[in-house]
């Protein structure tokens, strides 16, 4: 390295790479917004289908809008049996995460509209994504307990319909709600590891299918996506709440990270923590058995971790650090964690590429050079 060398940016961390109306995260104040709308006021008050509108849109619907909405994404729940028996012939050998990605790119087999690159198509295979994605995952849980693929229910909600194709049965308010909730935290989240990937692909003007294919891959490592099942993990091999904090000392002694912690933007609480933890809470407070234990370990966890790398060290809990344990008091297995943020961050994937492809330019990186030049070439019988 010279005194001439061009920075390099590790990560590119802190890196601008687009403009963009879809979402801001204020990582200093711990605040997001979707569309200019407060991620708490869209917890509150809104539902997935009305958010992922708001963030394909750029607006909040009218009534009728919605319902149109609504209507586009049960129609296009069911998935082509091609992907039925990608899913039954991969449980069981493949995890639940590689089987959505393979299962998404298989989509594309079946849309005739694939190679149809308008504005308008594109927005019709998004819909189409953001409905079956949903019902991949349900089916993959389905499937993966030696059950049969439940068709499904058009006349109930996105999230309840998804409780309803896994567990095979209705689910109670509480559940339903909470599902409800997940999938509106998780729909959005900026130029996130994924969400940059899925732009890549997507700025080559590989077709839509390809993109959310690349975006799946990469939500699947423990750094990003993975976390929430790894801190689950983790919680599960704590035990017991009286060793909490002896493990979380001796992991930080180790030098080993705590999953669910820490973020490249948020330097402080994440504000989609914030509303996780206030729902814990409330849980624990109902809590009998296993769920109390795992509750506990997770109230205590996070109190310690916050004492010890909180405002030293700016490293606090992220939205994975509290989403295991909710989903396990919903019933939903831990490999389906990340799975069911994929369902979710589709939306933000298309919203983010159908903005980019309004200008799109080629993504394409430089990198440092920093091996041999000029040596000579040997043939193979003459190598030492
Ligand atoms: N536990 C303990 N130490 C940590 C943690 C953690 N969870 N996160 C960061 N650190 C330490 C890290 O060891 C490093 O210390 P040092 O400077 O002494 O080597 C320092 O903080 C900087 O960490 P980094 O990994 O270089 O920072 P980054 O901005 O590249 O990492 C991160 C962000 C999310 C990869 C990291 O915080 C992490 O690995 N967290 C655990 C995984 C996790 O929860 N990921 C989910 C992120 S939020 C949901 C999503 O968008 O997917």
């Amino acid at each position: 390295m010279t005194d001439t060398t061009p920075p390099i940016y590790l990560g590119l961390e802190g890196v601008y790479a687009a403009e963009s109306k879809i979402c801001k995260v204020d990582g200093t104040a711990g605040k997001l917004w979707y569309r200019g709308y407060p991620i708490e006021a869209l917890a509150a008050n809104s539902n997935f289908e009305e958010t992922a509108y708001l963030l394909l849109y750029g607006k909040l619907p009218k009534r009728p809008e919605l319902d149109a909405f609504t209507g586009q994404l049960k129609s296009n729940r069911d998935i082509p049996d091609n992907v039925k028996s990608i899913i039954k012939t991969s449980v069981g050998k493949a995890p639940p995460i590689d089987i959505l990605r393979t299962a998404v790119s298989a989509l594309s087999a079946e849309d005739k509209e694939l190679t149809d690159s308008s504005p308008e198509a594109n927005m019709r295979k998004t819909i189409k994504l953001i409905a079956k994605t949903t019902t991949i995952v349900a089916a993959i849980g389905r499937m993966q307990s030696g059950k049969d693929y439940v068709k499904p229910d058009n006349n109930l909600s996105h999230a309840d319909n998804f409780l309803y194709m896994l567990s095979g049965s209705r689910q109670d308010k509480k559940a339903v709600k909470l599902i409800d909730l997940m999938f509106i935290l998780h729909a959005e989240h900026s130029t996130n590891a994924s969400t940059f990937a899925s732009m890549v692909t997507a700025s080559t003007l590989a077709d839509i299918y390809a993109s959310v294919t690349t975006g799946i891959a990469t939500l699947k490592g423990p750094l990003h996506g993975g976390a929430d099942e790894a801190a689950l993990k983790m919680m599960r091999s704590i035990g017991d709440p009286s060793n909490t904090e002896t493990y979380i000392n001796d992991a930080l002694a180790g030098k080993q990270k705590i999953m669910g912690f820490g973020h490249r933007v948020y330097k402080t609480y994440d504000p989609r923590a914030k509303i996780l933890k206030a729902w814990l809470t409330d849980i624990d407070n109902i809590a009998a058995g296993d769920q109390k234990r795992l509750t506990q370990i997770t109230l205590i966890a996070e109190k310690l971790m916050i004492d010890k790398l909180g405002q030293s060290h700016g490293i606090w809990p992220n939205i994975d650090f509290f989403a295991g344990p909710l989903y396990t008091w919903a019933g939903i297995p831990p490999e389906l964690f990340t799975p069911i943020f994929g369902a979710a961050r589709t939306v933000g994937w298309c919203a983010h590429i159908l903005e980019y492809w309004e200008h799109n330019k080629l993504f394409r990186p430089l990198e440092i050079y920093t091996g041999p030049l000029d040596l000579e070439y040997v043939p193979i019988d003459k190598r030492k």
